[in-house]
């Protein structure tokens, strides 16, 4: 179990809820109550126990809990949701105190898992950057894949600032905001993809339904439009699954990096990833990520905590690239990709300025 007031702290000064008013105001309130504090330490380590612990209650609410604190979940009730007053805090502690068994079960035994569909942009903005400099075929790896949703991302819809890309029949639309889409590359131009592969710690099977009510459940309660996309997605994957392998990216990523033909030029991609990773067990999970760079050139993505703020002002996290010319943020975007801002380093990436001398085409 964790420190109390560490956990006080994570609930203090925790960012990017924006989209949800009503956790918004729940994270004071947990961050002042003692046993909410106390269940909320019950998360996993390494693992992030706000959304652990939202995702735990609302797991319950969407089962079916019977309970007034329903009222204040569109999820649940709809449109005719209340919001948040002087009451709902108090509902919160009371369901809390309820369903304490329940509630540390699902802590105990669920990892944070939100597989967010709209951030399958980055791997195809990856697959496109690396168009750029090669037309050998690329290998894609996400590491903390989730049920693998992102790992589709050819077979989704995109509009990307005013520029619609990618497959118009598709269930998933995924939408981005960008106020200067210029500086990215053509989305439509990908090269062939040799292998698909991800891992995850436990990924979940969304044949089973009590792990698709689990990622459900992830899905803040406001944020009906990423339910959808969620739906449509998990679709969409199980008709034609990727290869997803289980187990800590520490140990299975170098083992997994070896499978991949070299030579080929791989992309590896991880988005809310590492940030559910123990402190301790960072550079080794960095370690991991860079063994895939061994046998073959790699791109290398991630969009992590890197909290920046964007040329526009406001706050985001940043986008890294990491390839043979370095690393460096290439774009400043909302968490859950609702908007993406590139930085003239992506420009770079795209016109060539910021390669090095002779690695074009050479795979
Ligand atoms: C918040 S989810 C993000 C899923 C997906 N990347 C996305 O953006 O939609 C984080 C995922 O990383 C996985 N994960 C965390 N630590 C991991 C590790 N050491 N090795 C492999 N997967 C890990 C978790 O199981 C979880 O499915």
């Amino acid at each position: 179990m964790r420190d109390i007031e560490t956990v006080a702290e994570t609930f203090r000064t925790a960012r990017g809820f924006d989209s949800s008013p009503l956790y918004r105001q729940l994270l004071t309130v947990v961050a002042n109550d003692e046993a909410l504090l106390g269940l909320a330490a019950r998360t996993r380590h390494g693992q992030q126990p706000t959304f652990a612990l939202f995702g735990a209650v609302h797991y319950l609410l969407l089962r079916g809990a019977p309970d007034a604190l329903a009222e204040y979940y569109p999820s649940v009730v709809g449109d005719s949701a209340r919001p948040f007053d002087r009451n709902t805090g108090r509902a919160f502690m009371r369901f809390c105190d309820a369903y304490s068994a329940q509630i540390t079960s699902i802590l105990g035994t669920r990892l944070v898992q939100t597989n967010h569909v709209q951030r399958a942009v980055v791997l195809r903005l990856g697959l496109a950057l690396l168009r750029q400099v090669t037309s050998a075929p690329v290998c894609v790896v996400e590491v903390g894949c989730s049920a693998g949703l992102n790992l589709r991302a050819d077979r989704y819809a995109f509009t990307v600032g005013s520029a619609a890309f990618g497959d118009p029949t598709s269930p998933v639309h995924i939408q981005v905001e960008v106020p200067d889409a210029g500086l990215l590359p053509d989305l439509d131009q990908l090269p062939d993809v040799a292998d698909v592969v991800g891992i995850d710690l436990a990924p979940p099977d969304i044949a089973d339904d009590d792990d698709r009510a689990w990622l459900r459940a992830l899905v803040w309660p406001e944020n009906s439009h990423q339910a959808a996309q969620l739906q449509a997605a998990m679709e969409v994957v199980a008709a034609d699954p990727p290869r997803v392998r289980g187990g800590n990216a520490i140990e299975v990523g170098p083992k997994v990096a070896a499978t991949l033909p070299p030579g080929l030029p791989r992309l590896v991609v991880h988005t809310a990833t590492r940030i559910h990773v123990p402190a301790e067990d960072r550079p080794a999970f960095d370690a991991a990520v860079a063994s895939f760079g061994v046998h073959g050139p790699m791109l290398h993505l991630a969009l992590e905590d890197d909290q920046r703020t964007a040329p526009s002002g406001r706050p985001g996290v940043g986008l890294t690239a990491t390839d043979a010319a370095g690393s460096r943020t290439i774009a400043v975007a909302d968490g859950h990709l609702a908007w993406l801002e590139p930085l003239p380093e992506m420009n770079d990436m795209v016109t060539g300025r910021g390669r090095r001398p002779g690695r074009r085409g050479r795979g």
